[in-house]
Protein backbone atom coordinates (compact mmCIF):
# COMPACT_ATOMS: atom_id res chain seq x y z
CA UNK A 1 0.00 0.00 0.00
CA UNK A 2 1.24 3.11 -0.85
CA UNK A 3 1.97 5.83 2.36
CA UNK A 4 0.05 8.98 1.68
CA UNK A 5 1.99 12.11 3.07
CA UNK A 6 1.02 15.82 4.21
CA UNK A 7 4.02 18.29 4.66
CA UNK A 8 2.79 20.64 7.20
CA UNK A 9 5.28 23.31 6.96
CA UNK A 10 7.67 23.80 3.39
CA UNK A 11 10.29 25.27 4.22
CA UNK A 12 14.30 24.07 3.93
CA UNK A 13 13.58 20.52 5.72
CA UNK A 14 10.43 19.75 3.65
CA UNK A 15 11.93 20.77 0.66
CA UNK A 16 14.83 18.97 1.15
CA UNK A 17 12.32 15.76 2.01
CA UNK A 18 10.79 16.76 -1.17
CA UNK A 19 13.94 17.17 -3.11
CA UNK A 20 15.13 12.80 -1.69
CA UNK A 21 11.66 11.96 -2.73
CA UNK A 22 11.89 13.12 -5.94
CA UNK A 23 15.18 11.92 -6.93
CA UNK A 24 14.56 8.58 -5.23
CA UNK A 25 11.46 7.41 -5.80
CA UNK A 26 12.17 4.76 -8.16
CA UNK A 27 14.85 3.24 -6.41
CA UNK A 28 13.00 3.61 -2.85
CA UNK A 29 10.33 0.88 -4.49
CA UNK A 30 12.84 -1.16 -6.01
CA UNK A 31 14.85 -1.81 -2.79
CA UNK A 32 12.24 -1.54 0.17
CA UNK A 33 9.53 -1.59 -1.27
CA UNK A 34 8.59 1.12 -0.41
CA UNK A 35 5.85 3.92 -2.28
CA UNK A 36 4.12 6.89 -1.23
CA UNK A 37 2.77 10.30 -2.70
CA UNK A 38 2.84 13.88 -1.18
CA UNK A 39 -0.92 14.40 -0.99
CA UNK A 40 -0.74 17.82 0.77
CA UNK A 41 1.64 20.73 1.65
CA UNK A 42 0.25 23.65 4.03
CA UNK A 43 2.53 26.45 4.39
CA UNK A 44 2.37 29.00 5.63
CA UNK A 45 4.52 31.37 3.31
CA UNK A 46 3.07 29.31 0.25
CA UNK A 47 -0.37 28.22 0.67
CA UNK A 48 -2.32 25.49 0.97
CA UNK A 49 -2.31 22.74 -1.63
CA UNK A 50 -3.84 19.12 -1.88
CA UNK A 51 -4.40 16.30 -4.37
CA UNK A 52 -5.53 12.81 -3.15
CA UNK A 53 -3.59 11.36 -5.68
CA UNK A 54 -0.30 13.00 -5.50
CA UNK A 55 0.95 16.35 -5.99
CA UNK A 56 3.42 16.88 -8.87
CA UNK A 57 6.82 17.42 -6.50
CA UNK A 58 8.80 18.86 -8.99
CA UNK A 59 6.23 21.96 -9.93
CA UNK A 60 5.67 22.27 -5.71
CA UNK A 61 9.45 22.51 -5.50
CA UNK A 62 9.86 25.26 -8.68
CA UNK A 63 7.35 27.46 -8.04
CA UNK A 64 8.93 28.20 -4.59
CA UNK A 65 12.41 28.58 -5.75
CA UNK A 66 10.73 30.83 -8.06
CA UNK A 67 9.14 32.73 -4.88
CA UNK A 68 5.39 32.81 -6.14
CA UNK A 69 2.30 30.71 -4.09
CA UNK A 70 1.48 27.07 -4.96
CA UNK A 71 -1.17 27.88 -8.00
CA UNK A 72 -2.33 24.55 -8.53
CA UNK A 73 -4.17 21.77 -6.37
CA UNK A 74 -5.23 25.07 -4.15
CA UNK A 75 -7.20 24.82 -1.03
CA UNK A 76 -8.73 27.28 1.18
CA UNK A 77 -7.46 25.08 4.58
CA UNK A 78 -6.06 25.82 7.36
CA UNK A 79 -2.86 23.24 8.48
CA UNK A 80 -5.78 21.81 10.96
CA UNK A 81 -8.11 21.88 8.13
CA UNK A 82 -5.41 20.02 6.13
CA UNK A 83 -4.89 17.45 8.71
CA UNK A 84 -8.61 16.59 9.14
CA UNK A 85 -9.85 17.08 5.53
CA UNK A 86 -7.04 14.95 3.83
CA UNK A 87 -6.60 11.54 2.87
CA UNK A 88 -2.88 11.51 4.27
CA UNK A 89 -1.86 8.19 6.80
CA UNK A 90 1.02 10.52 8.04
CA UNK A 91 1.41 14.40 8.70
CA UNK A 92 5.28 15.64 8.44
CA UNK A 93 4.96 18.61 11.11
CA UNK A 94 8.16 20.74 9.94
CA UNK A 95 6.63 24.19 11.23
CA UNK A 96 8.81 26.29 12.97
CA UNK A 97 10.15 25.38 16.52
CA UNK A 98 8.77 27.64 19.53
CA UNK A 99 10.40 26.11 22.73
CA UNK A 100 8.28 28.22 25.06
CA UNK A 101 4.76 26.11 24.32
CA UNK A 102 5.49 23.78 21.63
CA UNK A 103 2.78 25.64 19.70
CA UNK A 104 1.53 25.40 16.98
CA UNK A 105 3.27 22.18 16.28
CA UNK A 106 1.51 20.37 19.68
CA UNK A 107 -1.98 21.24 18.27
CA UNK A 108 -0.93 19.77 14.88
CA UNK A 109 0.27 16.11 16.51
CA UNK A 110 -2.90 16.00 18.59
CA UNK A 111 -5.17 16.85 15.64
CA UNK A 112 -2.60 14.04 13.50
CA UNK A 113 -3.46 11.65 16.23
CA UNK A 114 -7.41 12.08 16.95
CA UNK A 115 -7.81 11.67 13.07
CA UNK A 116 -6.16 8.37 13.01
CA UNK A 117 -2.69 10.27 11.03
CA UNK A 118 1.15 9.79 12.74
CA UNK A 119 3.45 12.13 13.13
CA UNK A 120 6.94 12.16 11.69
CA UNK A 121 8.83 15.44 12.96
CA UNK A 122 12.48 17.32 13.45
CA UNK A 123 10.44 20.30 15.21
CA UNK A 124 11.90 19.88 19.01
CA UNK A 125 9.06 21.86 20.28
CA UNK A 126 6.76 18.68 20.91
CA UNK A 127 9.74 16.62 21.59
CA UNK A 128 11.43 18.65 24.59
CA UNK A 129 8.15 19.90 25.53
CA UNK A 130 5.78 17.39 25.70
CA UNK A 131 7.20 13.95 24.53
CA UNK A 132 5.94 11.47 27.04
CA UNK A 133 2.65 13.16 26.42
CA UNK A 134 2.64 13.23 22.69
CA UNK A 135 3.71 9.36 22.86
CA UNK A 136 0.97 8.45 25.02
CA UNK A 137 -1.83 10.45 22.54
CA UNK A 138 -0.46 8.65 19.70
CA UNK A 139 -0.54 5.20 20.99
CA UNK A 140 -4.37 5.90 22.18
CA UNK A 141 -5.04 6.49 19.25
CA UNK A 142 -3.07 3.78 17.48
CA UNK A 143 -0.57 5.48 15.63
CA UNK A 144 3.17 6.72 16.19
CA UNK A 145 5.24 10.22 17.55
CA UNK A 146 8.35 9.42 15.42
CA UNK A 147 11.10 12.20 16.09
CA UNK A 148 14.55 11.10 15.23
CA UNK A 149 15.37 14.19 13.13
CA UNK A 150 15.28 16.16 16.35
CA UNK A 151 18.71 15.17 17.53
CA UNK A 152 21.57 14.92 14.97
CA UNK A 153 19.32 15.49 11.94
CA UNK A 154 19.39 12.43 10.13
CA UNK A 155 22.21 11.05 12.20
CA UNK A 156 20.00 8.02 13.79
CA UNK A 157 20.80 8.38 17.07
CA UNK A 158 17.86 8.14 18.88
CA UNK A 159 16.86 5.07 16.48
CA UNK A 160 20.39 3.70 17.29
CA UNK A 161 19.54 3.72 21.32
CA UNK A 162 16.09 2.34 20.90
CA UNK A 163 17.30 -0.73 18.53
CA UNK A 164 20.69 -1.70 18.57
CA UNK A 165 21.15 -0.53 21.94
CA UNK A 166 18.00 -1.81 23.85
CA UNK A 167 18.93 -3.72 26.39
CA UNK A 168 22.17 -1.70 27.69
CA UNK A 169 21.76 0.78 30.25
CA UNK A 170 22.52 4.72 28.91
CA UNK A 171 23.96 6.64 31.94
CA UNK A 172 25.42 9.49 30.18
CA UNK A 173 25.10 11.39 26.90
CA UNK A 174 27.51 13.84 26.10
CA UNK A 175 28.61 15.71 22.60
CA UNK A 176 28.09 18.39 20.36
CA UNK A 177 24.84 18.78 19.59
CA UNK A 178 24.02 21.46 17.50
CA UNK A 179 25.57 22.26 13.87
CA UNK A 180 25.49 25.75 13.57
CA UNK A 181 27.48 26.66 16.45
CA UNK A 182 29.95 24.35 16.02
CA UNK A 183 30.48 25.45 12.48
CA UNK A 184 30.52 29.42 13.56
CA UNK A 185 33.48 27.81 15.81
CA UNK A 186 35.09 26.17 12.63
CA UNK A 187 34.47 29.47 10.72
CA UNK A 188 35.89 31.77 13.54
CA UNK A 189 38.70 29.72 14.57
CA UNK A 190 39.89 29.81 10.23
CA UNK A 191 39.66 33.88 10.71
CA UNK A 192 36.00 34.90 9.74
CA UNK A 193 34.12 37.43 12.30
CA UNK A 194 31.01 35.79 14.43
CA UNK A 195 28.26 37.85 12.27
CA UNK A 196 29.47 36.24 8.69
CA UNK A 197 29.60 32.98 10.64
CA UNK A 198 26.16 33.37 11.70
CA UNK A 199 25.46 34.62 8.62
CA UNK A 200 26.71 31.92 6.24
CA UNK A 201 25.39 28.96 8.53
CA UNK A 202 22.06 30.43 8.17
CA UNK A 203 22.41 30.43 3.97
CA UNK A 204 23.85 26.66 4.35
CA UNK A 205 20.45 25.54 6.41
CA UNK A 206 21.70 25.17 9.75
CA UNK A 207 20.51 27.52 11.88
CA UNK A 208 17.00 27.78 13.70
CA UNK A 209 14.45 29.78 11.94
CA UNK A 210 15.46 32.78 14.84
CA UNK A 211 19.12 31.90 15.41
CA UNK A 212 19.55 33.20 19.29
CA UNK A 213 18.02 29.51 19.62
CA UNK A 214 21.11 27.74 18.54
CA UNK A 215 23.51 30.68 19.72
CA UNK A 216 22.01 31.05 23.01
CA UNK A 217 22.35 27.12 23.50
CA UNK A 218 18.39 26.62 23.78
CA UNK A 219 18.61 24.21 20.54
CA UNK A 220 21.08 21.95 22.33
CA UNK A 221 18.81 22.47 25.64
CA UNK A 222 16.09 21.30 23.80
CA UNK A 223 18.06 18.15 22.30
CA UNK A 224 20.05 17.25 26.02
CA UNK A 225 16.21 17.04 27.03
CA UNK A 226 15.27 15.03 24.29
CA UNK A 227 17.57 12.64 24.94
CA UNK A 228 17.43 12.40 28.74
CA UNK A 229 13.68 11.55 27.83
CA UNK A 230 14.11 9.08 24.74
CA UNK A 231 17.03 7.52 25.26
CA UNK A 232 17.52 7.57 28.98
CA UNK A 233 14.09 7.71 30.49
CA UNK A 234 14.63 10.19 32.96
CA UNK A 235 12.02 12.26 32.92
CA UNK A 236 13.48 15.87 33.00
CA UNK A 237 11.89 19.09 31.41
CA UNK A 238 13.92 21.86 29.53
CA UNK A 239 14.45 24.04 32.88
CA UNK A 240 16.55 21.27 34.66
CA UNK A 241 19.02 21.48 32.10
CA UNK A 242 21.66 24.67 33.07
CA UNK A 243 22.52 26.51 29.41
CA UNK A 244 25.22 28.97 28.35
CA UNK A 245 25.70 29.85 24.71
CA UNK A 246 28.78 30.64 22.41
CA UNK A 247 27.28 34.68 22.14
CA UNK A 248 30.31 35.41 24.74
CA UNK A 249 33.23 33.90 23.03
CA UNK A 250 35.25 36.12 20.97
CA UNK A 251 38.51 35.23 18.13
CA UNK A 252 40.43 36.00 20.95
CA UNK A 253 39.23 33.53 23.26
CA UNK A 254 39.60 31.17 20.05
CA UNK A 255 43.21 32.48 19.55
CA UNK A 256 44.09 31.97 23.12
CA UNK A 257 42.67 28.37 23.34
CA UNK A 258 44.71 27.72 19.93
CA UNK A 259 47.68 28.74 21.83
CA UNK A 260 47.04 26.27 24.26
CA UNK A 261 46.34 23.58 21.67
CA UNK A 262 42.64 23.30 22.89
CA UNK A 263 39.56 24.26 21.16
CA UNK A 264 36.18 25.77 22.08
CA UNK A 265 33.00 23.05 21.69
CA UNK A 266 29.24 23.41 22.83
CA UNK A 267 29.40 21.15 24.90
CA UNK A 268 25.72 18.87 25.74
CA UNK A 269 25.47 16.43 28.66
CA UNK A 270 23.40 14.27 30.59
CA UNK A 271 24.26 12.13 33.17
CA UNK A 272 22.79 9.89 36.20
CA UNK A 273 24.74 9.67 38.66
CA UNK A 274 24.09 8.66 42.57
CA UNK A 275 20.22 8.89 41.80
CA UNK A 276 20.64 12.10 40.39
CA UNK A 277 19.91 13.64 36.77
CA UNK A 278 22.81 16.36 36.07
CA UNK A 279 22.37 18.00 32.43
CA UNK A 280 23.79 21.06 30.72
CA UNK A 281 24.74 23.05 27.40
CA UNK A 282 27.92 24.80 28.06
CA UNK A 283 31.11 25.91 25.98
CA UNK A 284 33.97 24.15 26.87
CA UNK A 285 37.76 24.20 26.63
CA UNK A 286 39.10 20.77 25.37
CA UNK A 287 42.34 19.64 24.45
CA UNK A 288 42.86 19.09 20.51
CA UNK A 289 43.66 15.35 21.82
CA UNK A 290 40.69 15.25 23.09
CA UNK A 291 37.96 13.45 20.53
CA UNK A 292 35.46 15.70 19.95
CA UNK A 293 38.15 18.48 19.39
CA UNK A 294 38.14 16.86 15.92
CA UNK A 295 34.34 17.21 14.47
CA UNK A 296 34.45 20.29 13.15
CA UNK A 297 31.59 22.00 10.71
CA UNK A 298 28.10 21.11 11.01
CA UNK A 299 29.02 18.04 11.90
CA UNK A 300 28.13 16.52 15.17
CA UNK A 301 28.94 13.79 18.21
CA UNK A 302 27.66 11.85 20.90
CA UNK A 303 29.48 9.61 23.11
CA UNK A 304 26.48 6.96 25.03
CA UNK A 305 28.04 5.84 28.48
CA UNK A 306 26.31 2.45 28.43
CA UNK A 307 26.55 -0.31 31.20
CA UNK A 308 27.05 -3.43 28.79
CA UNK A 309 29.36 -1.80 25.64
CA UNK A 310 31.06 0.88 27.59
CA UNK A 311 31.19 4.07 25.35
CA UNK A 312 29.60 4.11 22.19
CA UNK A 313 29.82 6.92 19.86
CA UNK A 314 28.25 8.36 16.70
CA UNK A 315 29.58 10.84 14.48
CA UNK A 316 27.44 12.34 11.76
CA UNK A 317 25.54 15.14 10.27
CA UNK A 318 23.54 17.18 12.68
CA UNK A 319 21.84 20.25 10.99
CA UNK A 320 21.10 20.59 7.22
CA UNK A 321 18.71 20.68 4.10
CA UNK A 322 18.93 16.99 2.59
CA UNK A 323 20.27 15.42 6.11
CA UNK A 324 17.16 17.02 7.91
CA UNK A 325 14.49 15.83 5.29
CA UNK A 326 16.73 12.69 5.05
CA UNK A 327 15.93 12.00 8.90
CA UNK A 328 12.10 12.68 7.96
CA UNK A 329 12.89 9.70 5.49
CA UNK A 330 13.94 7.01 7.73
CA UNK A 331 11.06 7.46 9.97
CA UNK A 332 8.31 7.55 7.25
CA UNK A 333 9.99 4.19 5.70
CA UNK A 334 10.20 2.79 9.41
CA UNK A 335 5.90 3.21 9.96
CA UNK A 336 5.87 1.84 6.25
CA UNK A 337 7.98 -1.15 6.69
CA UNK A 338 7.93 -2.03 10.59
CA UNK A 339 4.32 -0.79 12.06
CA UNK A 340 2.07 -0.11 9.16
N1 LIG B 1 19.70 24.63 14.15
C1 LIG B 1 19.97 23.26 14.40
C2 LIG B 1 21.47 23.03 14.43
C3 LIG B 1 19.31 22.44 13.33
O1 LIG B 1 22.20 23.93 13.99
O2 LIG B 1 21.93 22.01 14.90
C4 LIG B 1 19.30 20.97 13.59
O3 LIG B 1 18.58 20.65 14.75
Amino acid sequence: MKQNIALLGFGTVGQGLSEILLKKRTELKQRYNYEFEIVAISDLAWGTVYNPDGLDIKTMLERVKRGGKFSQDVKDWSAIEMIKKSNANVVCELSFTNLETGEPAISHCKAAFENGKHIVTSNKGPAALAYHEMKKYAHNNGVEFLIEGTVMSGTPVLNLAEGPLAGCEISAARGILNGTTNYMLTQMENGMDYNEALKKAQELGYAEADPTGDVEGYDARAKVTILANVVMGTPISISNVSCKGITKISINDINEAKKQNSRWKLIGSVEKKDGKVLASVAPEIVPLSHPLAGIMGATNAITFTTDLLGDVTMVGPGAGRTETGYSILTDLMKIQTEIK
